[in-house]
């Protein structure tokens, strides 16, 4: 039963009223079925902390897939089943729901996906990471805004600390040491003292766990607002190490991160460019290794890839005097955050230059004459087209003519 302080009235102030009147309906439906709903995990935390969190993760000691199905009737949204794992996801207008089976966990193997089984509120909260992410609100009627707190996830947040519900937390799961880590990082806490200490004896145990998730770590670490902090964290540890023993969360990347956030603003930095200023000082091998360590995708490979080939064309970029066209020539065809990366990273002004006026300007650059229209113009088909398509493009981008009818004048010119 829940028990503790009531939390309806932050609910009401802090969460949208749409959310609100959802999780009031969820409670008496859920009522209505025999069952017991609750709110869960990282929205309750956020909730006590007053920073804004609308995800809302719900959990019911019962049929989460069939309530789901009830409560979509309500707003006509979308329902997503996940029959295997007993949830459901509900998504209307820009609002999304996850609800799930109250389930206990069990690791047969260290690092692999639990076995799960259904189980009531207490044995779910006990299966989760951190105690500020193991509190539950009771949505029923009778018990809406209950807080249910039986790890001191409250006095954990008044004290700013990280700390795990048992023992074997790390070795269960070690991607919770990567979440400690980011949790730590973004709120300003630390790390329960005995929790610093499993955490550093469980380090090995990431070898357990799969490049998927470990590269899903890392996305999350990326997607925070400052990742150098954890990556300062992680390296301080021992953890980053994990990733690629070359890596550095140091005061060079976080004068990168910085650079990076003030350049792609108001929108964050892709992910790509703060994994090719993280890999920077990595080699072709070392590349390579991390590559397959995180089973990055084709498009982050292929990032880190041209980020180092870049790296190597940075002299050559610093040239004094290039024309447009042959910076063009020199930078075509590869991913913009490895481009992006290497005008951060470069220590030479001139090719940081080249490469940003390449960015803002030489790659929008087209001619407006087509193929069709230099025929018309009177050159025959075949492969030379292409090549007066590219000498007028190469004219287009040195400045030499700006416009249609120059380059009409200028073929004209070409077949006199
Ligand atoms: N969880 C866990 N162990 C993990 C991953 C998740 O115990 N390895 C639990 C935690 O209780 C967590 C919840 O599942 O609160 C939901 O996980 P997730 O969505 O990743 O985190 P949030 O708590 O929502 O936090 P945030 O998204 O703000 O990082």
């Amino acid at each position: 039963m829940p028990r503790g302080i009531n939390l309806a009235s932050k609910m009401e102030k802090q969460l949208p009223a749409e959310l609100v009147n959802f999780m009031w309906f969820a409670g008496e439906i859920a009522h209505t079925r025999g069952e017991r709903i609750y709110l869960v995990g990282g929205v309750v935390r956020d909730l006590l902390l007053g920073q804004a969190n609308f995800d809302l993760d719900l959990v019911v000691e019962g049929n989460a897939i069939e309530l789901a199905q009830q409560l979509k009737k309500l707003n006509r949204g979308k329902i997503t089943t996940y029959p295997r794992f007993n949830t459901a996801k509900l998504q209307w207008d820009k609002w999304s729901v996850d609800l799930a089976t109250a389930r206990s966990e069990t690791y047969d193997k260290p690092g692999t996906l639990p076995s799960v089984k259904p189980s009531s509120i207490d044995n779910d909260l006990s299966r989760r990471d951190f105690t500020i992410n193991a509190m539950a609100i009771g949505l029923n009627p009778g018990y809406y805004g209950k807080l249910v707190d039986l790890y001191g996830g409250r006095n954990d947040l008044k004290h700013k600390l990280i700390r795990v519900l048992h023992e074997k937390s790390f070795t269960d799961d070690a991607t919770r040491i990567w979440r400690g880590l980011r949790y730590e990082q973004r709120l300003d806490f630390h790390l329960e003292r005995k929790t610093l200490k499993l955490l550093k004896r469980d380090i090995p145990m990431l070898d357990t766990i799969s490049a998927d998730r470990i590269r899903y770590e890392l996305e999350c670490i990326l997607g925070e607002k400052y990742p150098e902090k954890v990556s300062r964290r992680a390296q301080e540890l021992g953890v980053l190490a994990k990733l690629h023993p070359a890596l550095k969360g140091n005061g060079w990347l976080a004068e990168k991160f910085e650079q990076a956030r003030r350049l792609s603003s108001p929108e964050p930095p892709e992910v790509g460019l703060y994994l090719a200023l993280l890999a920077y000082s990595l080699t072709n091998e070392e590349t390579e290794r991390l590559i397959s360590h995180l089973r990055l995708p084709k498009s982050s490979a292929q990032t880190l890839r041209d980020s180092i080939t870049l790296k190597s064309k940075l002299r050559l970029l610093a040239t004094p005097g290039m024309s447009p066209s042959t910076i063009y020539r020199l930078l075509e065809g590869y991913s913009s955050p490895a481009m992006v990366a290497n005008s951060l990273a470069s220590e030479s002004p001139a090719a940081s230059q080249n490469i940003r006026l390449f960015l803002n300007k030489l790659k929008y650059i087209e001619i407006s004459l087509t193929g069709n229209d230099l025929m018309r113009l009177g050159i025959a088909p075949g492969p030379h087209i292409r090549e007066i398509i590219e000498l007028l493009h190469q004219a287009r981008l040195d400045g030499e003519i700006t416009s249609k009818q120059d380059e009409v004048d200028l073929v004209k010119r070409w077949l006199d």
